[in-house]
């Protein structure tokens, strides 16, 4: 059998290195022996049909810069999905049964179940069986029933930029009454950082907002109370010169890394605190599949 996918097999930008096949081979129950390192151990599996899939930085950079020694020849790429369970699988009671076994815990999935799942690079890599495709196997921890009231579109972009977003809130220690900047709150990660900063300081706390001109309304609309339109940084600049009154946090989200060391150059002199989503894919990494 097979199912539709975007595959790559050479490094390179995506619109260089994708193409869109009918022939993957899907994957079937049982689940190929040797199980995949990252989940080594017999366990429930799901066959999810994805509906809506996430495009993230992560996927970029495996389908750029992952030499073929760390990952599968032929790779899917992408994390995070969400979509209907199509089958369950889990391994067989052990035989004969006694007394002493304990009888293994009923499966968490069933046929129809509406999810939302998020591969660790751990099994992705080396699958090379990742979102973009037309049916995804993996273990059913890596999944979550999708609350009906959580849009499928919606749900597919949470996991691993609501996980840095919510890694970065948490590690910032915020409180009501805070000042805090998001630098690149526009963005995947940017977005959901300041909503969350929004609640974590409160009505009486501020959100200073930096972006492109252009999404400035959709930023407001999030909850910044000022938004600052974003120059190209360039070392020697000061991304808070726009900025005047001190910071309690500052996050950057943005893509360009040459503005980190003005950051942190800005805030040495301030009594704040400072942190990246860098730190937020360390915590990312080490949660996911946990849930
Ligand atoms: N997405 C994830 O799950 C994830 C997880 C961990 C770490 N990260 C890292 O976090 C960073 C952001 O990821 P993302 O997914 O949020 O990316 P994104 O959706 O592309 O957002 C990028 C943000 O940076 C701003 N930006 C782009 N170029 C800029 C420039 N030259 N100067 C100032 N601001 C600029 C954009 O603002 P405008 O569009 O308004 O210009 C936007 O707010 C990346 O470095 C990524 O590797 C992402």
């Amino acid at each position: 059998m097979t199912t539709k996918a975007w595959t790559f097999t050479h490094r390179g930008a995506p619109s260089s290195v994708l193409t869109l096949t009918t022939t993957h081979p899907a994957p079937a129950f049982p689940p190929p022996l040797p199980l995949p390192r990252a989940a080594a151990q017999p366990e429930e599996w799901v066959l999810v049909r994805p509906s809506h899939a996430a495009l993230n930085p992560a996927g970029l950079f495996h389908m750029a810069l992952v030499p073929r020694l760390f990952r599968a020849a032929t790779a899917v790429p992408e994390l995070d999905f969400t979509g209907t369970v199509a089958d369950v699988w889990a391994p067989s009671a052990p035989s004969p049964p006694s007394s002493s076994s304990p009888s293994p815990p009923p499966p968490r999935f069933r046929p129809g179940d509406a999810v939302v799942a998020s591969l660790p690079v751990a099994f992705l890599w080396p699958q090379g069986q990742g979102a973009l495709q037309g049916l995804v196997a993996c273990p059913a921890r890596y999944c979550l029933r999708r609350p009906p009231g959580v849009p499928p579109a919606q749900a597919a972009g949470l996991p691993v930029a609501g996980c840095t977003a919510a890694q970065m809130v948490e590690d910032a220690g915020l409180g009501r009454g805070h000042r805090v900047l998001v630098y690149g709150a526009s963005g995947g990660v940017g977005s959901l950082a300041l909503q969350l900063a929004r609640l974590a300081v409160g009505e009486e706390g501020t959100v200073v907002a930096v972006c492109s001109g252009r999404n400035m309304e959709m930023v407001k609309g999030l909850g910044a109370d000022e938004v600052s339109v974003s120059v190209l940084c360039f070392p020697g600049c000061h991304p808070f010169g726009f900025c005047p009154k001190p910071l309690h946090r500052c996050w950057t989200t943005s893509t360009t890394s040459l503005c980190l060391p003005n950051c942190v150059g800005a805030l040495a002199t301030r009594p704040s605190t400072w942190s990246s989503t860098a730190w937020g894919y360390r915590a990312f990494t080490s949660t996911a599949g946990t849930s």
